[in-house]
């Protein structure tokens, strides 16, 4: 893989984007949570849904693209090669902890559009959920975090 971007500087800032991205989901549910306890149209809610929209457009929806492009780039280092084989055995050469991974990041995936649906929400005045359930959602991009990368580096 010696062409524009080599294999190493796309694994570089694929983990790069990854790291923006989690911070960012370790971030908004935070936001959500004081956003709960402010007093309606008062400081504190109006300097938390703005941060909130910002964190949203500036570091969340450009990392998530950023990390899956150079995701899906990494990816296709697996299926490269021969292309005369057949398609099984070419999926064949995707190791067996990748799917676990694929898994996870669909669901952190899925995670991050909650977010930003329940974030729109917010911003029209609804307060559907407890500071403490937001509290608790915060923790979990740090969870699929640790075994996403346990599985990328212990490839098991
Ligand atoms: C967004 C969709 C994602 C896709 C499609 C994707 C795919 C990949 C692929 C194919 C590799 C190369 C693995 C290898 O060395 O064989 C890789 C590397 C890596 N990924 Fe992801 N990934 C994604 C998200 C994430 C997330 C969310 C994390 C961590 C929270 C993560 C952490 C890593 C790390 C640490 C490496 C480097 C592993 C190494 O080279 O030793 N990735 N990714």
């Amino acid at each position: 893989m010696d062409h524009v971007i080599g294999y190493d500087l796309a694994r570089g800032l694929h983990i790069i984007a990854v790291i923006a991205w989690i911070a960012g989901l370790l971030m908004l549910p935070r936001f959500y949570a004081y956003i709960t306890v402010s007093q309606p149209g008062g400081e504190l809610e109006t300097a938390m849904l703005k941060a909130a929209r910002s964190l949203r457009m500036i570091i969340l929806t450009p990392s998530l693209i950023v990390a899956w492009a150079f995701g899906i780039f990494l990816f296709g280092t697996y299926l490269t090669g021969d292309w005369t084989r057949p398609p099984g055995d070419t999926l064949a050469a995707v190791p067996h902890w990748f799917w676990l991974k694929f898994l996870l990041i669909l669901g952190l995936s899925g995670y991050h559009g909650y977010l930003s649906a329940e974030g729109r929400r917010i911003a029209k005045g609804e307060r559907r959920r407890s500071e403490k359930f937001w509290r608790l959602m915060g923790e979990i991009p740090f969870v699929v975090a640790i075994a996403a990368v346990l599985l990328a580096t212990l490839e098991p």
